[in-house]
């Protein structure tokens, strides 16, 4: 099976050159690899002209993923592109710079000890959620084994709003999938849920900080606090992973006295996507392990560095080098105060644009982006004669890409548009989609009956 997109119909089966290359007549085959070679400036201008139809990134109000850093980070990336990260031997300070990035992390996310927290980065926060789940099952089929006991069945408990890479855990690395239902206006999971579903073979509970689906923190202390209770009464040991793939670059600058870290000694791992609020481009991410403990020894393989070996744990053989030093690089260059400022302004947009949205009439908040600087709203029962899909499609005829889903089992009635706010969504930026937003509700409202339905497939993101 070919894994391409089904949804394009591709204009013919040749590229067109464009005229001023004098080379109109040219045919260069669209799906088989040319037989020649062409001068880089067409070769240039024919794949820069077709990615015009891409959205604009900055306009792209779906996505968490950092889409503006500044000149002197991309330098530095440009730098590195030819630096294979698991070369640890070739690139030395590369591997000290991710070590770094590691101890910092810890730190930040108060490990009892940051020398003695153990981690690294990945693609993203999928490889890095794969990374810490398969940790909790090594150390749960390890305790059973131990204990003398089968270590056939093993579960993972979340609720049903964990993002797709932990419903890919569940299902590349057999483990039954416990998901707790949203119910009413709870859309995440909550702590009397989760220990309701865990028994001796839970391999650890996921904690999300924050939702994909409306950016709101789970309640990870309370969820911590129940499983020691558990335990007393059990005498079963669930540990928590803590999926911080925003919320683990937010919490740490504008909720410091919030709880939800190694703080817990119930958190044994958490990750996040250094490529959202971390404020990188993409593909990294990071996990740690609150200790050497958390992460058994017969998961990690050696490399050669320096004539002497270092241990790694990842998916991924190769890996671009870039993306690493250039979260290095915010680190330095923004440090604690700057990561607040960034993610203090984003918090600020988010709030003030949710309530002027709350206040054109029609809307009704589901968050405010006062946890992660994301909300999301729908639309009032009342309204029947357009749905947020319509609103959806009408803010893209100005460009801005505002995606709107239905939840999932048992809120399925629920549809609602999201709005994520990043570096370099500013107020001015927010204004202009208020603006058009209101622009677009007179038309809405004269429309006889909805024009968009849901998309077959479900919203992932
Ligand atoms: C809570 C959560 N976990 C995991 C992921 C996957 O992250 P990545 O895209 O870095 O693989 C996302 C992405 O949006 C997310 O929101």
């Amino acid at each position: 099976m070919t894994l391409k997109h089904p949804k394009i119909a591709q204009p013919g089966p040749d590229l067109a050159v464009a005229p001023h290359f004098n080379l109109e007549t040219t045919t260069i085959p669209r799906h088989v690899l040319p037989e020649g070679e062409m001068p880089p400036d067409v070769a240039y201008q024919i794949i820069h002209d077709e990615l015009m139809l891409d959205g604009n990134a900055r306009l792209n109000v779906a996505t968490f993923v950092s889409t503006w850093m500044e000149p002197q980070a991309e330098r530095l990336m440009a730098e590195c592109f030819d630096k294979n990260m698991i070369d640890k031997d070739e690139y030395p300070q590369t591997a000290e710079i991710e070590m770094r990035c590691v101890n910092i992390l810890a730190n930040l996310w108060r490990a009892p000890d940051a020398d003695e927290a153990t981690g690294c980065s990945t693609t993203g926060s999928s490889e890095a959620a794969m990374l810490g789940g398969l940790a909790l099952k090594r150390r749960w089929r390890q305790r059973r084994t131990a204990e003398g006991k089968p270590a056939v069945k093993p579960n993972i408990v979340m609720g049903i709003n964990v993002q797709i890479c932990w419903e890919k855990f569940a299902n590349y690395w057999d483990v039954e999938m416990r998901l707790v239902p949203m119910a009413g206006d709870r859309f995440n999971l909550s702590a009397e849920e989760a220990v309701k579903r865990c028994d001796e073979n839970t391999i650890g509970v996921v904690a999300i900080l924050g939702s994909t689906f409306d950016g709101s923190y789970e309640p990870v202390r309370e969820i911590c606090a129940a499983l020691d209770a558990f335990q007393s009464e059990s005498g079963i040991d669930v540990p928590v992973h803590v999926d911080g793939a925003s919320g683990a670059m937010i919490a740490p600058f504008l909720d410091p006295k919030l709880e939800w870290d190694f703080r817990l000694p119930r958190v044994a791992s958490i990750n996040t996507s250094g490529h959202k609020y971390g404020l990188v481009y993409p593909g990294v991410g990071w996990v740690v392990w609150r200790d050497a403990h958390a992460l058994p020894e017969d998961l990690i393989f050696w490399v050669n560095y320096l004539g002497d070996n270092m241990p790694t744990f990842a998916l991924n053989f190769s890996r671009p080098g870039a993306q690493v030093v250039a979260q290095y690089y915010n680190f330095l260059r923004l440090g604690y105060d700057g990561y607040r400022q960034v993610q203090g302004y984003g918090r600020e947009v988010a709030t003030l644009l949710s309530a002027k949205i709350a206040e054109l009439g029609p809307f009704e908040l589901l968050t405010r982006g006062d946890e992660l600087p994301v909300f999301a709203f729908t639309l009032k029962s009342d309204v029947e004669n357009y749905t947020v899909f319509d609103v959806s499609n009408a803010l893209r005829e100005r460009g801005w890409q505002v995606p709107a889903y239905t939840f999932p089992k048992n809120r399925e009635d629920l549809a609602a548009l999201r709005v994520v706010v990043r570096r370099g969504f500013t107020h001015d930026l927010a204004d202009m989609l208020l603006a058009d937003l209101t622009r677009t509700l007179p038309r809405l409202e004269k429309q006889q009956e909805p024009m968009h339905e849901p998309a077959a497939e479900s919203f992932h993101h």
